[in-house]
């Protein structure tokens, strides 16, 4: 049997680790490299019998025109782009790939935290722009000691887990936010469990947000949070953009409240200074200087982690379409009578 498999919006070009996967079926891999679902014809989405999406939004409009695809799979470990209760309806499981850059993005939150901590982004470029006027500490407005220092994480699953880990070694005590996670979780851990979001927020020297983007976590840190925070903490967002409000953080960061902020994703993508939080950045403003830090949504990449990733996402496809073998599937609460 050949299966066809859309990507609708891949930049991976030529498609050759998932052709490699897909080979023994003669597949037909269709790379449409667009950014939204009405560029496609309808007939290629007719008749694709899976869809491996990355950013586009499948959403009931989309979902019509899926005349025969027999599940979606998202291109990453957030799922928020999948309107999951109409997949579910039409009899389309939707997965996601949870185990693939797991460290990588544990990675990047801790590196964000040590560039504050240790000002090294900030000393190198005063550095740059002035060899013997930067030749100083003070331009490391962000430093602290992380010995002894409170680790907030909300949403202790993989990646949550993963960084916490990693602050540990650095001598932090760990909490955590997770009204999710079975009561247990912090003794098998160790680690301290907040009952509530400001009661963590009152807590921790950096905050690092590692939940899923739902209504339940959808501008969850906003002014009332800042305000819930400790004076000069961190806040790093490496999960998803619109958890955070960034008119609350540009007050926050403006006012002192909060000393560092560090995001590798915003409620809009790409970046634009149409926010004034990143105009602020990009015009290096003093009072910002030294003081955030922005990364272009990447905390998931290294070539390894990207390689895992495509493959994955294209074995969840094959083994359901082929096998009936279904893993990852997130929207299974609202799946009726699969197709
Ligand atoms: P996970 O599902 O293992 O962990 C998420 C945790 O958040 C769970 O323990 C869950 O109980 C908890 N949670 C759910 N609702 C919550 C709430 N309202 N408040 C606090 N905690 C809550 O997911 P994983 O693999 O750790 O990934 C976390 C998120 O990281 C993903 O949903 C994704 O959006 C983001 N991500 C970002 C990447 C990037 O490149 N920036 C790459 C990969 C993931």
């Amino acid at each position: 049997m050949a299966y066809t498999i859309l990507f609708p919006d891949s930049r991976s070009d030529p498609l050759d680790i998932e052709r490699e996967v897909a080979r023994p079926d003669v597949a037909e891999l269709v790379n449409a490299r667009k950014d939204r679902f009405d560029a496609i014809d309808e007939a290629t989405w007719a008749r694709a019998d899976a869809v491996i999406v990355r950013f586009m939004p499948i959403d009931s409009k989309v979902i019509a025109l899926m005349k025969k695809a027999r599940i979606v799979v998202r291109n990453g470990v957030g799922f928020d782009v999948i309107d999951l209760k109409a997949t579910g309806e039409a009899g389309i499981p939707a997965c996601n790939v949870p185990d693939y850059g797991t460290t990588e993005v544990a990675d990047s939150a801790i590196a964000m935290m040590m560039t504050f901590a240790r000002g090294t982004a900030a000393l190198d470029a005063a550095l740059r722009n002035d060899l013997k006027g930067g030749w100083t500490h003070v331009h490391n407005v962000t430093a602290r000691r992380l010995r002894g220092a409170t680790y907030g994480v909300i949403g202790l699953g993989r990646i949550g887990t993963a960084s916490a880990l990693r602050a540990r070694a650095f001598g932090m005590n760990v909490a955590f936010y997770d009204p999710v996670l079975p009561n247990g979780s912090e003794l098998a851990f160790g680690f301290t469990r907040a009952r509530t979001l400001n009661e963590l927020l009152g807590m921790a020297d950096v905050v690092t947000i590692h939940a899923p983007l739902n209504e339940s976590t959808r501008a969850i840190i906003n002014d009332a949070a800042v305000a819930a925070m400790k004076p000069g903490a961190y806040l790093i967002n490496t999960a998803r953009g619109p958890i955070c409000d960034t008119a609350a953080l540009l007050t926050g960061l403006k006012s002192g409240k909060l000393a560092a902020v560090g995001l590798d994703v915003l409620p809009k993508e790409p970046a634009s200074t149409a926010d004034p939080l990143v105009a602020a950045w990009q015009a290096n403003e003093p009072w910002i200087r030294g003081r955030m830090l922005l990364n272009p949504h990447a905390a998931f990449f290294s070539p390894n982690s990207l390689a895992d990733l495509r493959r994955k996402a294209i074995e969840t496809a094959y083994d359901y379409l082929r096998d009936g073998k279904l893993a990852n599937c997130v929207n299974a609460e609202y799946l009726k009578k699969p197709r």
